[in-house]
């Protein structure tokens, strides 16, 4: 039987930072699908544009005009269209922008409607979200951020994550508890060495301590990791995303206190991955453009570390080739949102794919209660999911679904732990 969009709801809903974003209903029959749109703070200049009002209400960030434009412009276009054809509705939405940005519909409007198409693709065939998206089994590793700096948090740290990789356990239920474990810990060494205010929190749930030096934070972070009683390397292993677009400004960084030029970041890393080998995964090293930098590091370390392009590649095949040309990273993060189509962001996982990288399915640092990604992850079978802390339920939302995930599936279940 065939299946149509019928009805279309779109409202102005809010994030987890209080700022007004999209959400859109699509129904056929009496099922629907429903998706509420992320969005970033440390935003790359290559992403998608996210379509906002501009004027008095919320500062500006209203989706007011966005919301008319789904309904009036987009609406009419796509009502009648077969809901299980993802792709070309997804490519209608591209023509209709006619933009390389998604500045004329914005990637706000098409990505609610493009998701929110796919969950109702599933409900038809009355699948599980994350079977309907493919045929993996394995939950990913969590990357857990713990320790908020840069633009999420306000204080003096440069490096935006600290992020704790729960790798070496069987079961996802298993590395996300010792995370938790982890997280408890964190919050009484901190509180114990930098005061009562250093356990609150940024905005993907991680503390933001008054911690101005890297390495403080990375020793904070070994030290809750062995009060716990886990092993460094054997279970856990650290990430950061430095997101350094954030603290570079003309050919320079300031990290630490200190200015300095691109070839002596890069020695910055160097001693501290010699100092520090827990440290498997580097996400934006160095700013959005400078593919040589990173990839210095890639051939430097090979696969024994993951190097994670963000602000890098966007998300967008064209980013993404730049890196392969490049030997640029080994690792995609990929983020819905930065590329505004469910059928891009799976060109952009596919092409990873093909070059035997790694996919981290990421969040955004103004989030919702929606799950999405968490299914998006297994579904796609990816290595990584990073959706913060194991606090601020915007973020747990997507831990739980994974929990929920890995009971359904039973014995089939299986755990990514790999490096
Ligand atoms: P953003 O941060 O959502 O603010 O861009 C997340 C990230 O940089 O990975
Ligand atoms: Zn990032």
């Amino acid at each position: 039987m065939s299946h149509v969009i019928e009805k279309l709801f779109a409202r102005e809903v809010l994030d987890s930072r209080g700022n007004p974003t999209v959400e859109v209903e699509i129904h056929s029959g009496t099922k629907f699908g429903r998706f509420i749109v992320p969005s970033g703070a440390s935003t790359g200049e290559h992403e998608a544009i996210e379509l906002r009002d501009g004027n008095d209400r919320f500062h500006g960030k209203g989706v007011l005009n966005t919301i008319s434009k789904i309904k009036q412009e987009i609406f009419p276009k796509i009502k009648g269209f077969q809901v299980s054809d993802q792709e070309g509705l997804d490519n209608l939405l591209i023509d209709l922008d006619g933009t390389v940005n998604k500045g004329n519909l914005g990637a706000n409007a098409m990505l609610g409607i493009s998701i929110a198409n796919l969950k109702l693709a599933a409900k038809i065939e009355d699948k599980r979200l994350f079977e309907y998206i493919g045929s993996g089994t394995r939950l990913p590793c969590p990357m857990l951020n713990v320790i908020n700096g840069g633009k999420h948090a306000g204080g003096n740290l440069a490096i935006q994550e600290f992020m704790l990789m729960p790798i070496g356990f069987d079961r996802f239920s298993e590395a996300l508890r010792a995370g938790c474990e982890v997280y408890q810990e964190l919050k009484k060494y901190l509180k114990k060495k930098y005061g009562g205010s250093a356990i609150n929190v940024g905005d993907e749930g991680g503390f933001a301590p008054p911690i101005d030096q890297t390495k403080d934070a990375l020793n904070a972070l070994i030290e809750s990791i062995e009060n716990s009683g886990y092993s460094i390397e054997d279970q856990f292993y650290i990430g950061i995303d430095a997101a350094a677009s954030e603290f570079y400004n003309e050919g320079k960084y300031f990290i630490d206190g200190k200015s300095l030029e691109t070839e002596d970041f890069v020695a910055y890393y160097e001693e501290i991955i010699d100092a520090y080998p827990i440290l498997l995964s580097l996400e934006d090293p160095f700013y959005e453009n400078d593919f040589t930098s990173f990839s210095k590091l890639v051939s430097k370390y090979q696969r024994s570390k993951s190097i994670v392009g963000d602000d890098l590649t966007v998300t967008n095949v064209n980013r993404i080739n730049m890196a392969i040309e490049n030997n640029a990273m080994n690792y995609l993060l990929l983020k819905v949102n930065q590329i505004g189509t469910y059928t891009e962001s799976l060109q952009a996982f596919n092409l990873t794919k093909s070059k035997d990288w790694g996919v981290v399915i990421s969040h955004r640092s103004g989030e919702t209660e929606d799950t999405f990604i968490a299914d998006m992850a297994v579904g796609l079978d990816a290595e990584r999911i990073k959706t913060g802390a194991p606090a601020r339920s915007e973020r747990v939302s997507k831990y739980n679904q994974l929990l929920r995930i890995e009971e359904y599936l039973g014995d089939n279940a299986t755990y990514c732990n790999k490096l």
